[in-house]
């Protein structure tokens, strides 16, 4: 679009319910710094820790770090806006919710749809689409929180069974490590599991590996780009308190001593992980590189990564050479074309009544 014709109204939804609310607010401001105002006007929409959508004025505030001033109210968009950027990380935001929604109101948004959200957020369900596309996965177990409730014993045995300690325990639809344990000795399972049940109803199980964190960015477009991984380098494993507590996890971009041909293949893995699980607009794509075995598992998927300027997602996109606002913008332009394409096809108006009439015997 010329930059002299008439701007389009974007949107950006930001805060949330997720816990990384904060991590979202940092990302929205990073965001509005650097959408171009000849091309966009924007609109703050905040949304509060407990889910209100709040008033314009009430959204500057909470976007400044400050008191929100009222409790915002049902879910609803500015009228004039032609396309949304939500900027939302976690539950509530990147699992499907909030995308089915703005699909209903049949207005373009940035990042994946509905489906795509939801099947990348369930780490079960994902697992089961990329292995089905031959993508490296770490072998998982399913616990369901009604098998584990009705027998805690002989469900522990059953998963021990099948995998032996050290293991990570996790929430299938979580984000942020809430939940999640590493569990070293056999009899840690079960208080593992019922803390991975706190926050859901499945829960998966897999081995804990020696691990080198690896991150690839995807930026959707013809042709379909993916970064060089990144690294992120910390002491243990990459818990809550190390996303967000202590400020010591190191960002490597891109990362070093990685031998060129494992790169390469995490790069197509990626971009073969955002077709398989029907992704749109952008994806970071999360791998672990097991240090003793040598091999990488694809570990997961997030569809609206962290989007701060000093964020692996960016960072990653700005080294591939799309600077944060060229990013901003080229995102925005791909939700207008898919938003341009035709609607999915409807059934033709009459259909449900020859199929009555077919069922009646009467046509
Ligand atoms: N199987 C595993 N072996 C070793 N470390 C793991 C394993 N799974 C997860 N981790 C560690 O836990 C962190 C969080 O797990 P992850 O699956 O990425 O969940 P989240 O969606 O909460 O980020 C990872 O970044 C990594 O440090
Ligand atoms: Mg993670």
């Amino acid at each position: 679009m010329p930059a002299s014709a008439t701007p389009l109204t974007v949107a950006v939804l930001f805060g949330g319910k997720s816990a990384e609310h904060d991590i979202s607010l940092r990302s929205a401001r990073a965001i509005v710094d650097h959408l171009d105002r000849e091309r966009y006007r924007i609109r703050l929409v905040g949304i509060t820790r407990e889910g209100g959508f709040l008033s314009e004025e009430a959204s500057a505030r909470l976007l400044a770090g400050e008191d929100a001033g009222e409790q915002g109210g049902a879910p609803a968009l500015p009228e004039d806006t032609d396309v949304v950027f939500p900027v939302l990380h976690g539950p509530g935001g990147e699992d499907g919710t909030l995308q089915g929604w703005l699909e209903l109101l049949d207005i373009p948004f940035v990042g994946s749809s509905c489906t795509g959200s939801a099947l990348a957020m369930d780490k079960s369900l994902a697992k089961h689409v990329l292995r089905s596309a031959d993508v490296p996965v770490l072998p998982w177990v399913e616990v369901r929180r009604a098998c584990f409730e009705a027998d805690p014993k002989a469900c522990l045995a059953e998963v021990l069974r099948e995998r032996p300690v050290p293991l990570f325990v996790k929430p299938t639809c979580l984000g942020s490590s809430v939940g999640i344990s590493m569990v070293s000795k056999e009899e840690d399972l079960g208080p593992a599991l019922a803390e991975a049940f706190r926050f859901g109803e499945e829960v998966i199980v897999e081995p804990a590996i020696d691990a080198r964190e690896l991150e690839v960015a995807v930026l959707d477009g013809t042709p379909l780009q993916s970064s060089q991984p990144g690294e992120i380098r910390i002491e243990g494993w990459y818990d809550y308190d190390n996303k967000y507590l202590n400020d010591d996890a190191e960002l490597f971009v891109p990362a070093q001593d990685l031998p060129q041909r494992m790169a390469d293949a995490m790069r197509e893995f990626a971009q073969i992980a955002f077709r398989s699980l029907r992704l749109a607009g952008l994806a970071r794509i999360d791998f672990l590189l097991d240090r003793q075995a040598g091999r990488f598992y694809l570990n997961e998927v997030n569809t609206m990564p962290g989007f701060t300027t000093i964020s692996m997602y960016p960072k990653l996109m700005e080294a591939s050479g799309v600077p944060f606002k060229e990013l901003c913008h080229r995102l925005i332009a791909l939700a207008m074309a898919r938003g341009d394409r035709p609607a999915k096809p409807k059934a033709p108006a009459q259909t449900s009544e020859r199929l009555l009439e077919a069922e009646h015997g009467s046509a």
